[in-house]
Order: structure tokens, then C-alpha cells, then sequence
């Protein structure tokens, strides 16, 4: 099954920090590939802007090598890559002064889509738009997009709103959350929406618990200084985690429009909970054949920042009162995995008797790697002898039933960069959401500092702390395993 190109309008995108790691990795690979898929037009405008004094050749050097690092497989075509790189342009610009503003401003194209990619950290966000502003730069089609993350808290996420509010309305501004432009979540989304067959079961009577593991085999190096102020509750938990939770959680919205999907993933964030502190477990890598431990990679041998969480979290409203969802993440665990776990509850009576032992549906969607879903049935294990039963799995890859060309999801970001140029809002967060999931996350946090909390430590390598298994037995149940 070939998916279909639907091509966008004309468009400039100007990238702020598109010397940096962010725009080299994901974003100019992104747009490239969807050049290469034909989804944009010849005369489209991609203009670098960072504070180093290169000049366009020198930029479309940088830009080819990192094309060539991050989209290996599209560079084989020059013809391509020429025909790309005629496209982009560099300013050199300082968002603190109005150094290089009056060049980028000659550039830009009247009447047309205007994107400002702020790809730079977040001090950068107010002054950045201040100067979009004072330069007369932004038209009624202009979008600005930022990324995570939105404040440390949500005092901050208030006023980085706030400052954004003063020169762009809401409709203007694209909060990324990369998790909700992976194929697989948007999946969750038409496995729920598209089917009959799960919505009358998606509620507490049917499921007994869901569990959510985003666990990754990966450290934090290179982000020493970044992690040691978040950690996994503000790094992964308050946004990615959170979003997922809601995706599964939320009910059904009148239609797949950026609001109507936005205001029901704002009612379950509200409906949260507070997590009591023996619901919650903070745990932090050691030392390991892989690579030394937390401390040693930060630099700070008493460093109580949390790099796996696990926690047990309530939606409280009628869907899912007593069906509690487990939440876990972590770095440097055993292998990078992430599913999210339905767990059905056993048949209400066993006409088998007991010797059949206990059996339960589970339908697991995983979202990386090896994107699928399978739903575990009970089924009579084969044989004569009377009647065993055991569970198999209904497996779906989507690799394999999709055909060979599916077997690379697009990057998450070919999807967003892509709906920012069409203007559909739907896959990036809302103001509010951001505000509710800090407002649920701050409490958590300032309960860790009041107590004084330490994280237990965790092998590298391994599932996490054991005192997370403990989480789970205590309620009578198990994690899933994590299997990459
Ligand atoms: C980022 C986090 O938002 O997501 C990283 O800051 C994390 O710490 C990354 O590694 C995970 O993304 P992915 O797409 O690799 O699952």
C-alpha cells in the first residue's frame, strides 16, 4: 500500500538555530525527505538562521552533511539533493540585537505561508518573537513553531505563554511534542476512533489497568546540563507520557479537528488525580558495562535527579473510575521499547474450572520499534487430554501488512513540519493542555524537593529499580516485560 502525497501550497520557513543540533538531525532531514516524496513545490523558501557568519554556500555545505548523515538513504539521488539545497538560503542573525533582521525580511516572500521554526532554547522564545514583531515580519500567515520544553513549571509555562500571546494568537503558535507525529500514536487514535470492535470495552468495567513504558537503552550525554535541571518527570512524564495517557484515555471527539481532539485531551489531564507519593517511584542509573553511572556523566556525585519515573496515575471520571494507569520511563534500561499494554479483565467466570488457570486479554500497541499491535487471546492449547487453554497473540506488524515501503515510518517530524506549512493544529499542544499537565506534574515535584527524595539506584541495562516492581505487586499485579 503506497501512501499518498497530498502536496502543500508554496511556503518560506525561516529556521532559527539552524546551525544546531536540532535543525541539522531532524528538521532539514525532514524537509528533504519530503522534498524527495514530492510534497513540496519548486519554489518553496527554507532560510537558515543562526548568529555564525556563513554565507549560503557555505550553510548548504553544513546542510549537506548532515542530509547525508541523517537521510543517507535520499542522498544517493544528487539530482535531489542539488535541486534541495537550490531552495535553501542562510541569514546570518542574532535574536538578542537587530543584527542580520533587515536581510531576512528582504528575503521573504509576500503572500504566502510564513513559518518561524524557533529551534533554539527557550530564552530565545520571547526575544524571537518580540523581533518577528518589531520587523513588521509577521503577515496573518505567519506560524511560529517551538518546542519543548514549554517552562520548567507552571508558573514559567504561564509566562512563556503569555509573552508568546503578546504578539501571536493561538492559531499562530505550534507547540511540538514529537511523540504525538510518530505514525504509531496517531494510530491509537484510528484504532480507537475507526474501529467498533475496542470502544465498547475501552472503559473500567472491561479493563482492569493500563500500562504505559516508554523505556529507552540510550544516556543522556551531550545533554548533561539540560537533564540534571529535569529529569525523566519533566523531561518525558509531563509531556510524552502525558500525552499518550491521553490519547487512550480521552473520549471520543465529535471530529478529528484541532479543538474538538485538544479540548478532550484537556478534560483528562484535569481529571488527573494528585499522585500519592508511595503511587510514584524515582530511580537513577548506575555505572554499567555500557557507560558510568548518572552521577559520573553529570559530573555531580549527589545528584538526586530522577532518570527513570514510575508512577501509578487516576483518571477520575466515569470511563475510567478504578482502573488505574501505570506509567514508566527511564534511561539506560534494558532495551528501547515502547507499548502501551491494555490489560483486560478476567472472564467473569470460568466454566473451564480452576485447573485452567487465569486468563486475560491484553492488546498491546506498540509504538517503537517494530510499530504493530497484538491482541492476546485464549484459545484451547491443541491435543487430546481434556481442556487446557493458553494465550497466543494476534500479531500485527505494520511493516508486514502495510507492504515493504511502510517499513520505515516517516520521521515525526516529516509529518509536523508538514501540518505547521498546512496549518492543522491537531498534533500540536494547546496552551491550556501545557498549563494542566504542569499544574498536575508541579506538586509531584515540589513533594520530591520537600521530602528530600532520592532516587533508588538501577543497574544500567536492566528494567528499572526493583522498588517499581514492588508498585505493581503491591496491587497485585505486573509489569509487562521490555523487550526491544
Ligand atoms: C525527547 C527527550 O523529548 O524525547 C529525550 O528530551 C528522549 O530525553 C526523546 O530521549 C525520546 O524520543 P524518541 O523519539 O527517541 O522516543
Amino acid at each position: 500500500m503506497v501512501s499518498r502525497v497530498i502536496p502543500v501550497d508554496p511556503f518560506d520557513l525561516v529556521i532559527f538555530g539552524s546551525t544546531g543540533d536540532l535543525a541539522q538531525r531532524k528538521i532539514l532531514p525532514a524537509l528533504f525527505r519530503r522534498y524527495c516524496a514530492g510534497q513540496w513545490p519548486q519554489d518553496v523558501q527554507i532560510i537558515g538562521a543562526a548568529r555564525s557568519e556563513l554565507d549560503s554556500d557555505a550553510f548548504r555545505d553544513v546542510v549537506t552533511q548532515s542530509l547525508r548523515e541523517h537521510a543517507p538513504a535520499h542522498c544517493t539521488d544528487s539530482k535531489a539533493l542539488n535541486a534541495f539545497l537550490q531552495r535553501v538560503d542562510y541569514v546570518a542573525l542574532d535574536a538578542l540585537t537587530d543584527e542580520g533582521w533587515d536581510q531576512l525580511a528582504a528575503k521573504l516572500t509576500i503572500d504566502r505561508v510564513r513559518a518561524f521554526y524557533f529551534s533554539v532554547g527557550p530564552r530565545l522564545f520571547g526575544p524571537l518573537a518580540e523581533r518577528i514583531k518589531a520587523h513588521d515580519l509577521a503577515t496573518a500567515q505567519t506560524r511560529i513553531v517551538i518546542e519543548k520544553p514549554f517552562g520548567h513549571d507552571l508558573g514559567s509555562a504561564q509566562a512563556l505563554n503569555a509573552t508568546l500571546a503578546e504578539h501571536f494568537s493561538e492559531s499562530q503558535i505550534y507547540r511540538i511534542d514529537h511523540y504525538l507525529g510518530k505514525e504509531t500514536v496517531q494510530n491509537l487514535m484510528a484504532v480507537r476512533f475507526g474501529n467498533m470492535l475496542f470502544e465498547p470495552l475501552w472503559n473500567s468495567q472491561y479493563v482492569d489497568h493500563i500500562q504505559i513504558t516508554v523505556a529507552e537503552s540510550v544516556g543522556i550525554k551531550g545533554r548533561e546540563e539540560y537533564y540534571e535541571r529535569a529529569g525523566a518527570m519533566r523531561d518525558m512524564v509531563q509531556n510524552h507520557l502525558m500525552q499518550l495517557l491521553c490519547l487512550i484515555a480521552m473520549e471520543p471527539p465529535a471530529k478529528f479537528d484541532p479543538d474538538a481532539v485538544r479540548d478532550e485531551k484537556l478534560k483528562v489531564i484535569r481529571a488527573l488525580d494528585p499522585v500519592e507519593p508511595h503511587h510514584i517511584v524515582r530511580g537513577q542509573f548506575e555505572g554499567g558495562p555500557n557507560g558510568c553511572s548518572y552521577r559520573d556523566t553529570v559530573g555531580n556525585p549527589r545528584s538526586t535527579t530522577e532518570s527513570y519515573v514510575a508512577l501509578r496515575a487516576h483518571v477520575s471520571n466515569w470511563r475510567w473510575a478504578g482502573t488505574p494507569f501505570y506509567l514508566r520511563t527511564g534511561k539506560r534500561l534494558v532495551a528501547r521499547s515502547s507499548v502501551i499494554n491494555v490489560m483486560f479483565k478476567d472472564a467473569p467466570h470460568s466454566i473451564f474450572g480452576a485447573d485452567a488457570g487465569r486468563h486475560a486479554n491484553v492488546l498491546s500497541i506498540r509504538l517503537q520499534p517494530n510499530e504493530g499491535i497484538t491482541l492476546k487471546v485464549t484459545i484451547k492449547e491443541p491435543g487430546q487430554g481434556g481442556m487446557r487453554l493458553v494465550d497466543v497473540p494476534l500479531d500485527m506488524s505494520f511493516a508486514e501488512a502495510l507492504g515493504p515501503e511502510n517499513q520505515d515510518p516517516p520521521d515525526a517530524y516529516e509529518r509536523l513540519v508538514m501540518d505547521v506549512i498546512r496549518g492543522n493544529q491537531t498534533l500540536f499542544m494547546r496552551g491550556d493542555e501545557v498549563e494542566a499537565a504542569w499544574a498536575w506534574t508541579d506538586p509531584i515535584i515540589a513533594g520530591w524537593q520537600a521530602r528530600g527524595d532520592v532516587p533508588k539506584p538501577y543497574e544500567s541495562g536492566s528494567t528499572g529499580p526493583g522498588d517499581a516492581e514492588l508498585l505493581m505487586k503491591r496491587d497485585g499485579r505486573r509489569w509487562q516485560g521490555i523487550n526491544p
